[in-house]
């Protein structure tokens, strides 16, 4: 699309989550390993990454691997962990370049667990990326919204215990607080391609009121035009929140 004729829009979700979906099925298709679909579809998050930075969305995260995802044959799983890898060295190497975009990269999930070498890459992103930009881009690795709720109330019991919290202080701003996602909106819009219906274990506390938004398009195939799809539809939603 073109960056000088970027489409507008009457509202705009601050936060959007992005389900990942369908790169087996895109291989498969095409009689190819399942691995190949992950590299479409990794070259598919670079492109919608910089497009919804573009149109000026200001938080992104986007679901790329679940503690589920674990139950998947080793090859694949390395043939996963291996694209993380590529991933983030160029973003080591571009972390000048996402600076002067004002883009922050940010990881969410448990990184016990992930590679050893991963996660020191993705600790090392984080430090060296600002905390100041105009967007966020979180990426969800060895990511599951039970697991996270689980650590969250793991870290609550642990302050009252020691005494730096009362058992009256746990409402839900407090259990948001401990979350991956801390600081930041909840996504008021979450995007699944791929044709399943299901959240998957994503953003499962922070998903109470997103506004959801399926297709039948598989992520190696996801365009921009699906993403303003996706917008267009959330400008006409009407969201109440419980009230009239
Ligand atoms: C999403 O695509 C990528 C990950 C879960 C890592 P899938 O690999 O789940 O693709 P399908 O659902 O099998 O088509
Ligand atoms: C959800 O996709 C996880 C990611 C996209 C990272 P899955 O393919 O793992 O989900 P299910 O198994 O179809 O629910
Ligand atoms: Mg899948």
């Amino acid at each position: 699309m073109d960056k000088n004729n970027l489409p507008e829009f009457s509202v705009l979700p601050e936060h959007i989550g992005i389900i990942m979906d369908g790169n087996g099925r895109w291989a498969k298709q095409r009689n190819l390993p399942r691995y190949k679909g992950h590299i479409e579809g990794a070259k598919t998050f670079r492109k919608i990454g910089e497009f919804a930075a573009d149109i000026g969305i200001k938080c992104l995260t986007f679901y790329a691997f679940s503690t589920e995802n674990w139950k998947r044959p080793q090859e694949e799983v390395n043939a996963i962990m291996e694209l993380f890898r590529e991933y983030l060295r160029e973003a080591d190497e571009r972390s000048a370049e996402n600076e002067e975009k004002g883009i922050t990269l940010r990881f969410i999930g448990d990184k016990n667990g992930i590679p050893e070498d991963i996660a020191n890459l993705m600790d090392h992103i984080e430090k060296i990326s600002s905390d100041k930009s105009k967007v966020i881009l979180n990426i969800a690795i060895n990511y599951g919204g039970r697991h996270e709720i689980a650590q969250a109330v793991r870290a609550i019991a642990e302050k009252v215990k020691n005494g730096e919290m009362n058992v009256d202080d746990i409402d839900e701003n407090a259990i948001s607080e401990h979350l991956y996602t801390k600081g930041m909106p909840d996504p008021d819009l979450i995007i699944r391609p791929s044709g399943e219906c299901r959240l998957s274990n994503f953003l499962t506390y922070q998903s109470a009121y997103s506004e959801l938004w399926f297709s039948d398009v598989l992520w190696p195939d996801f365009k921009e035009e699906d993403l303003v799809a996706a917008l267009r539809e959330f400008e006409r939603r009407n969201r109440r929140f419980g009230g009239v």
